[in-house]
């Protein structure tokens, strides 16, 4: 059945108007004044912006990490998710040393098929760059519509590839249309930092942040960038938490290297000081890189602000507090890394960006889901209000406030990092492909519903969908 959503003001990343938005066979089909048409279902957004759904660019859902399991898997990320106004994820699948790149694809597809509610791709790992992996990416690339590798430069002993597989990545990533995605810090480093402080009895979470210096991702960074310049490639530096790694980039851009920079919300409005808090509850804080001094966020904010950095992830990673996050109890490198944060990232760029006047409105759909779009293959199919693309739109009150809870949100986790935190604006209604996820802050989707999507190579558009006859 047609639907029509009215009285409702369209923002994308570059207009806002007041259109009725027309949706048949899961596309936008028609965008104008007083839309009418006898079969449709009329959907009334007054006093709501009309979004293009969220696109969240760094998720790992039912990741195993530090001997444990992430706790939100496909079903429960993407149902949080969406209540948060996020319609696409982008999920990193991981890969092992000796095995194909192409059964790690297929574990991926395995833990999401039937689960995810709204629609998902992949990147994909390269933790070793041999000759064996490196002939598998153009069927990867065509077949699975794959078309961003990421490179782990921490995380020694586990995730971390060497500068070799990095810019022998880079180099096949020009060469195929992928974009090469870091995580930038001198594992090696910080390898060696952590074993001191242990041995010293520094056994608290705020040392998880002392053994990570902002140095230490500003460096990994600067490689990085200097890494992909000599391989005249392309990199997306993901989750950037201090002023030292921006301004890498920053350096990089205005030297004509193509450089993309991501950060995340915990970095914009939480600190390092939370690592301290007693009781152990430092360890519910503990993200790699780790919270940083207050003064980077207005670094952060401003850089968001003047296009330096480019888009908002949610580095989704949950594990409980009990049972989970406790593994580290008395050592804090074991505690393991990353918090829930994948319902709360667009509500908290808007209250924090576009209500705060840090932002623009153009600016925050832009950060939410245009840029994201573009970079990952999926423009103008997602990412946008447009003819033609995917209704994949969100309904958003901006005047509604609510107090961020554990108690009330949708993550399978037992606590929430922004606690108490007063956001103003939140969805009302999501939809997936011109389907309801969420009608009126109630869940009405459906495990399964989401479709896997095979991604456009880097600098390529996705092709619109065809078409349909328009019935009105
Ligand atoms: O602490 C974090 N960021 N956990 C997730 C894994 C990663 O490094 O992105
Ligand atoms: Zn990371
Ligand atoms: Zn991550």
């Amino acid at each position: 059945m047609k639907k029509i959503i009215k009285n409702g003001t369209i923002v994308t990343a570059s207009d806002t108007f007041c259109a009725d938005v027309c949706i048949e066979n899961g596309m936008i089909t028609l965008i104008g004044g007083n839309l009418h048409a006898v079969d449709a279902e009329i959907i009334d957004a007054k006093g709501c912006y009309i979004f293009p759904g969220g696109i969240d660019p760094h998720t790992h859902l039912d990741m195993p990490f530090g001997g444990t399991v992430t706790k939100d898997d496909f079903e429960t990320g993407t149902k949080a998710a969406a209540f948060g106004g996020t319609t696409t994820v982008i999920d990193f699948c991981l890969t092992t040393k000796g095995k194909t790149l192409k059964s790690a694809i297929e574990t991926w597809h395995k833990k999401s098929e039937q689960k995810a509610v709204i629609d998902y791709g992949f990147h994909l790992q390269i933790v070793e760059a041999s000759e064996d992996a490196l002939n598998e990416l153009p069927t990867i690339i065509e077949e699975e519509g794959i078309t961003s590798l990421k490179v782990f430069m921490a995380y020694k002993h586990h995730f971390q590839a060497d500068d070799e597989t990095l810019f022998r990545t880079l180099v096949a990533a020009k060469e195929l249309g992928a974009l090469v995605m870091v995580h930038a810090e001198n594992g090696d480093v910080i390898d060696y930092l952590v074993k001191k402080a242990l041995s010293e009895g520094k056994t608290d979470p705020i040392y998880h942040a002392l053994t990570r210096p902002a140095e230490v991702e500003g460096e990994a960074t600067g490689r990085a960038a200097v890494l992909t310049d000599l391989a005249n490639s392309q990199l997306y530096v993901v989750h950037v938490s201090c002023a030292v790694a921006a301004k890498k980039i920053e350096e990089a851009r205005s030297n004509g290297v193509d450089i993309w920079g991501e950060t995340c919300p915990q970095y914009l409005v939480l600190d390092q000081s939370y690592l301290e808090k007693p009781d152990f509850e430092g360890a519910k804080y503990v993200w790699s890189p780790p919270l940083r001094e207050k003064w980077n966020q207005e670094v952060l904010w401003n850089a968001l602000k003047t296009g330096q950095l480019q888009t908002l992830g949610s580095d989704q990673c949950s594990f409980d507090f009990k049972g989970q996050k406790d593994l580290g109890k008395g050592d804090f490198s074991k505690i393991p890394n990353g918090g829930p944060i994948i319902e709360d990232r667009v509500s908290i760029l808007y209250s924090e960006g576009v209500k705060k006047g840090r932002i623009s409105l153009n600016q925050f759909v832009d950060i939410v889901s245009t840029r994201a779009a573009k970079l990952f293959g999926l423009y103008p199919k997602k990412g946008t209000i447009a003819v033609g693309a995917d209704a994949d739109i969100v309904i958003f009150d901006p005047e509604v406030e609510r107090i961020i809870s554990a108690e009330t949100h949708h993550m399978a986790v037992d606590y929430n990092p922004f606690e108490g935190m007063k956001v103003t604006g939140e969805p009302v209604s999501v939809l997936s492909r011109g389907e309801f996820v969420i009608r009126d802050k109630q869940f009405v989707g459906k495990p399964g519903a989401g479709q896997y999507i095979k991604r456009a190579k880097y600098g390529e558009t996705q092709q619109p969908a065809e078409s349909k006859t328009l019935t009105i």
